[in-house]
């Protein structure tokens, strides 16, 4: 009996030894996380162990700039529904992508990821996480985005003498196509922007400047790390700016302060709509949320500030995507296995214009619209998840809903998921893992867009620019910048890789949202027609 105290004492002494108490801090964590991991509803959706327990292995892969492939390697070996980090789950299903994109109009609303993206601390269309706000500014954009507002007159006339300037560059041969193609998505987009003030960056340098600042940058190490530990960027942000920039353009700031300012901008511009909106900031406004609700609730208005931020972010928007998705789509027609395609797009092409009167607009051939579609589902710009969360049983709730949706969480394809989980899809996959849909869904083949059988399915599944009424407002400008320049290329030149480039140079490089050429270079022959046929 006398021995039990002198032992709980001795236990007691122990427990306040410096290795004991390592030992408990570092266990009292790793116990919480596993019982939290084996109480987590995510622990019935299949993936990888540790994604139950830690978000460690995808923050690593997103921080290589290898998230993309990363999931999509999970996608092939799980199935549709892949738990990626404790409270993150991948969707490639086209009936997932409806929940999450579609539902009530705009699906579920952003995550806070987006904050990573505010422009002159004010939130955008882009960047406005609740759907109701977003959608009031997007009204107000949207009819300069309309395919009826960009196919007529200065406003076409403007992409399509771009896309000379491009074509007067391939007869000197030998370019680099990534540069000089988001030279040409830089102007396209400006010139759709603030008209008569857009760029000519495939022919000034001073403007080609600013075209390389916003896009040749290497600040997503830097950003992710402020965004996923502020408290670790505080410390480390002195030394990690040494290796791993932080985002800083101050020629495009500079270039779209100046122009949002100007007023007198043609009025198929997004600079001229939103003049036609000015408003002052409203002085009683708590918050940025507060401001956005009031200003779009009211006449819909944006203060110069809003302006410019709307400005460069779509400015944004339109260079990396259209600019990649061109290059990637050239390199896949340069290379032997998709020389025949390149050839029946020649053949379409002239042909058509042979036709003299008769010829169908560019916006109708078949063929040209199947490459560029199968270009956009091989190489989305954006192959990358586009996060969203899943919201609690306020939100938008329906009188069918069943019992378990009711119950905080959504079911998405057949796995509840609790309000706050942050659900995604991401292109890449959703092109490729239904074989039902995109049979041999590696392999370029935009005859698959040609036939009759199974057509709805594929465009169901067609994920490029996302859907629903988050998906991208730039669609038809960037679908006519695309085939206006690839009309203008292949009618006048055939185009092979340059023998110093590798197929790794043009691998997947993620970056924040979209995705570009690992070696940032690619070089291509462009081969005058009268050469080839000689
Ligand atoms: C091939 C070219 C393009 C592709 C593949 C593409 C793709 C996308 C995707 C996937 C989204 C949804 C992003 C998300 O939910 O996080 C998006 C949104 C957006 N895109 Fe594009 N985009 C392209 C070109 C353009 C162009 C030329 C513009 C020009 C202004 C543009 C402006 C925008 C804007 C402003 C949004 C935000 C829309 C909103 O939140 O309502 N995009 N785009």
């Amino acid at each position: 009996m006398a021995l039990l105290p002198h032992s709980l004492l001795e236990v007691a002494t122990s427990l306040t030894s410096p290795s004991i108490l390592a030992l408990l801090l570092v266990a009292l964590p790793l116990l919480y996380s596993a019982i939290r991991a084996l109480r987590s509803p995510l622990r019935k959706i299949p993936g990888p162990p540790v994604s139950l327990f830690t978000s460690a292995v995808l923050r690593y892969h997103e921080l290589r700039c290898h998230r993309t492939s990363y999931v999509h390697t999970l996608h092939k070996k799980y199935g549709p529904v892949v738990r990626l980090a404790p409270d993150e789950v991948s969707f490639s299903s086209a009936a997932a992508v409806k929940d999450i994109y579609n539902t009530a109009g705009s699906g579920y609303d952003k995550t806070d990821f987006y904050d990573l993206f505010t422009v002159y601390g004010r939130r955008t269309m882009f960047t406005t996480l609740d759907k109701e706000t977003h959608a009031r500014r997007r009204r107000i954009l949207a009819d300069r985005y309309a395919n009826s507002n960009i196919m007529r007159g200065p406003a076409l006339a403007g992409i399509e003498e771009r896309s000379k300037h491009f074509a007067e560059l391939c007869k000197n041969a030998r370019g680099g196509v990534l540069v000089a193609l988001h030279a040409y998505a830089f102007d396209c987009v400006t010139h759709h922007l603030f008209h008569p003030y857009g760029t000519d960056s495939l022919r000034n340098e001073s403007d080609a400047e600013i075209m390389r600042e916003v896009t040749f940058d290497d600040s997503i190490q830097n950003r992710l790390v402020s965004f996923y530990s502020p408290a670790l960027y505080a410390v480390v942000n002195p030394v990690l700016a040494w290796f791993a920039k932080p985002r800083e353009t101050p020629l495009a700031d500079d270039f779209v302060l100046d122009t949002a300012a100007k007023t007198d901008a043609a009025h198929f511009t997004l600079l001229a709509r939103m003049h036609e909106k000015q408003q002052p900031y409203p002085p009683d406004a708590k918050d940025e949320e507060d401001r956005l609700s009031k200003e779009t609730g009211m006449s819909g208005g944006f203060d110069a500030l809003d302006a410019a931020a709307e400005s460069l972010d779509h400015m944004a928007a339109g260079i990396d995507t259209t600019g990649d998705a061109l290059c990637f789509l050239m390199w896949e027609l340069s290379m032997p296995r998709s020389l025949h395609f390149q050839e029946r797009l020649r053949r379409e092409l002239l042909d058509n214009a042979a036709k003299g009167a008769d010829a169908l607009p560019f916006d109708r051939l078949p063929f040209l619209d199947a490459v560029i579609t199968e270009g956009l589902r091989c190489f989305p710009a954006i192959p990358m998840s586009l996060p969203r969360v899943v919201p609690d049983q306020h939100w938008g709730r329906t009188p069918r809903a069943s019992q378990q949706q009711q119950n905080n969480g959504r079911v998405i394809d057949g796995f509840f998921l609790p309000a706050g989980t942050v659900v995604s899809s991401q292109a890449y996959s959703v092109h490729r893992m239904d074989t039902t849909v995109f049979p041999d869904p590696d392999t370029f083949n935009p005859d698959r867009w040609l036939a009759s059988d199974g057509d709805a399915d594929r465009k169901r599944s067609f994920f490029a620019f996302a859907s629903g009424g988050r998906g991208c407002i730039g669609k038809h400008l960037a679908l006519v910048e695309m085939k206006l320049l690839m009309r203008d290329v292949y009618s006048q030149f055939a185009t092979a890789p340059e023998i110093s480039m590798t197929p790794e140079s043009m691998e997947m490089s993620d970056q924040l949202i979209s995705s570009r050429p690992f070696g940032q270079r690619c070089l291509l022959q462009f081969v005058p027609l009268a050469e080839v046929s000689s």
